[in-house]
């Protein structure tokens, strides 16, 4: 092992998940790359902490809570033990998981707080801004997108309140000088790159405390204020260490390498720094942003009914299938696409014909042709033999110095493929020095032993190599070779001719072959039966009924529609009502063709104050039912006959 042992410590992180909801496969694609990064740092002779956990304060957990009709952290509570049994299963080797509504990290959030305050980054001021509820997020008027949330595209309403300011402004400069002086912080070039734009675009001070809900961390001396999100989220990296009070762990450890998704790659790019630059405290080692794995071509969501449950995957082909699926498949900086059918062709292709058969394969052969023993190495007599052998060892112990490579460029697909290298060269071998054809032959039996100690060690030197990925099939291919007792050490792997005299034992197939057909159609027929039944619509505050009365409602008939000459979001109607033909305006353009609403008798909000949008003015709103993604949107058409007045 040499000085394997003494490469320092390596501290990684994964996004704290929202406990709003079960997580899905996206989430645990995250979590699987962190861990095999984890097991990999370990193997390699890194002190590795890894920190996972969940993110519980803010309105929609409080507002989730409403709705099933328990308190916040009755409702975090229940879902946060799911997602613990869920790690568990999948034997995620986590060293702490941090929870936002912990005695320990509250504490600790309100000192942080405090250290910004006596830094002068934290000041008192009012927040007038466009409010997206279910975002929780502020936006300026600019950063809106025809009127609406510019992430999730539902309608904002103006909001104000007194809130506490982080001096956001002050660190633009600062950022970009880091950003310059440490190429490497930020991780793909391409999020660098989009994070000196926002900076370059102008940084404004950040509302960070809110008093519109009170499910959050109150701030220090101000009780009628809860920190918002943010401040509250970013520092579980540090307090889960026990930074400022227990500060043993967060000095061994600190700074981190932070795995996040590329959606919130700007908190962590920017916000964090600058709240680590104005405490005094040093900056993450890296912030790497990864894709999102996509479903038919967005995200994953439930009103779609498409949200794939890692535990389903997991209970029919395994952890390690779908480990090795999930950081084989997908490049780690981009998108995805996930399908059952990829799924099942990987485990096909890579796991029960290439990696399976070289274990059943070599195993058998060595109990049929050597009594059972792993022979000791034999040179091959021949000039081919010699070659044959020296090339398979140089690829074999070749391999992990290629796969540490790829492991610092975070390719986790490469780094396996380097090790799928190995094995399919290995099967080759198999077909190339033909055993069977040898253990006719007694005169070859050398020649036979030699071969079979060759493919001996190679499948060793798979089980080193794949243990960060799967360490599960890692101790069962070690079991099939009778090595079950020595620890896999990752420099084995570079050395050749280790195994003499361990008795094999043959296995059931490390994993099956599946019948994709038949899988897919279970698979389908599943997704059916589980279709979420009666989970309360996520809606906005209750109104009063007096509030409704003060609605006008008509129904018009669209007379004309054409899109907007400024807003590509946007659609100008003339609506006929009565003898009046008005013009109303709706942001509906990414849903509707004009041309097919013209002649529609549709429910119009006939009193609402007239407004200008985009330079023509609006009067009243058409009304539009609203799907869960604000993706489905349908006209209200009122039923033939009505007249239009
Ligand atoms: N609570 C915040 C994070 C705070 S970190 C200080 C949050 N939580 S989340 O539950 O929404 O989780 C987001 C993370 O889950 C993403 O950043 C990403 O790592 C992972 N993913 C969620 N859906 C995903 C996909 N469809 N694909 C890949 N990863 C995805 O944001």
């Amino acid at each position: 092992m040499g000085d394997c042992k003494s490469k320092g410590t390596y501290y990684i992180t994964t996004p704290i998940y929202y406990p709003s909801d079960n997580l899905h496969i996206g989430h645990t694609y995250c979590t699987v790359m962190a861990d095999a990064m984890a097991r990999f740092k370990r193997a390699t002779g890194y002190d590795v902490r890894f920190l996972t956990g969940t993110d519980e304060h803010g309105q929609k957990i409080q507002d989730k809570a409403n709705q099933a009709g328990v308190t916040p952290q009755a409702y975090v509570d229940n879902v946060v033990d799911g997602i613990k049994k869920l790690w568990k299963t999948m034997e995620i080797s986590n060293d702490d998981f941090i929870r936002t509504t912990e005695p320990r990290h509250m504490k600790r959030v309100q000192k942080i707080w405090e250290k910004l305050c006596e830094n002068g980054d934290i000041y008192k001021g009012k927040y007038e801004g466009m409010y997206c509820t279910p975002c929780e997020t502020f936006w300026t008027e600019s950063q809106l997108k025809d009127g609406c949330c510019p992430d999730c595209g539902r309608p904002v309403q103006k909001a104000s309140e007194e809130a506490y300011f982080f001096k956001l402004s002050a660190y633009a400069d600062k950022l970009l000088k880091l950003y310059e002086e440490r190429p490497d912080f930020l991780w793909p070039e391409t999020r660098k790159n989009e994070m000196i734009s926002f900076i370059n675009q102008g940084l404004e001070d950040l509302c960070v405390s809110r008093t519109t809900f009170d499910w959050g961390i109150p701030v220090p001396n101000d009780p009628k204020h809860v920190m918002y999100v943010w401040v509250d989220a970013l520092s579980n990296y540090i307090t889960a260490l026990g930074y400022p009070d227990e500060p043993e762990l967060y000095e061994k450890y600190w700074p981190a390498t932070h795995l996040v998704g590329k959606e919130i790659m700007r908190f962590h790019g920017i916000i964090w720094p600058a709240m680590l630059m104005s405490a005094g405290l040093p900056l993450p080692k890296q912030i790497i942003g990864h894709g999102w794995l996509l479903i038919d071509g967005g995200k994953m969501s439930k009103s779609k009914g498409n949200v794939v449950d890692p535990v389903v995957l997991i209970e029919r082909y395994g952890i390690d299938a779908l480990k090795y699926f999930l950081l084989r498949e997908y490049t780690f900086g981009q998108d995805g696409a996930f399908t059952n059918e990829v799924l099942l062709k990987r485990i096909n292709f890579d796991l029960a014909n290439d990696l399976g058969n070289l274990v059943s394969r070599t195993v058998s052969m060595i109990e049929k042709y050597c009594g059972g023993y792993i022979p000791g190495s034999i040179e091959a007599k021949d000039a081919e033999g010699k070659a044959l052998d020296e090339e398979l060892k140089a690829i074999a112990t070749g391999a992990a110095a290629k796969v540490e490579e790829q492991m610092d460029k975070y390719a986790f697909n490469m780094a396996l493929e380097e090790i799928w290298i190995v094995v399919r060269r290995a099967n080759k071998y198999i077909d190339e020095t033909a055993p069977w054809v040898l253990a006719k032959d007694p005169a070859a039996k050398e020649r036979l032993d030699g071969v079979m100690h060759n493919l001996a060690e190679c499948l060793r030197i798979v089980s080193v190599l794949i243990q960060p990925f799967m360490h599960t099939t890692s101790k069962n291919i070690r079991k099939q070779l009778g090595i079950w007792y020595a620890e896999p050490e990752w420099d084995d792997a570079s050395v050749f001719d280790m195994l003499e005299g361990d008795q094999v034992k043959k296995g059931d197939p490390i994993f099956p072959r599946l019948d994709i057909e038949k899988e897919l159609a279970e698979l389908e027929a599943f997704k059916t039966k589980n279709e979420p039944e009666n989970i309360p619509l996520e809606l906005k505050d209750p109104i009063e009924f007096d509030d409704f009365e003060k609605l006008d409602l008509r129904v018009g008939k669209i007379v004309e529609a054409e899109k907007h000459p400024k807003a590509d979001k946007l659609l100008v109607f003339q609506v006929k009502m009565g003898t009046e033909t008005r013009q109303i305006i709706s942001g509906v353009a990414e849903y509707f063709k004009p041309e097919d609403l013209v002649g529609k008798s549709v429910v119009v909000v006939a009193n609402l104050k007239p407004r200008n949008l985009r330079g023509l003015e609006s009067k009243g709103m058409i009304l539009y039912a609203v799907g869960d993604d604000g993706d489905m949107l349908v006209t209200t058409d009122a039923p033939d006959g009505i007249p239009v007045m």
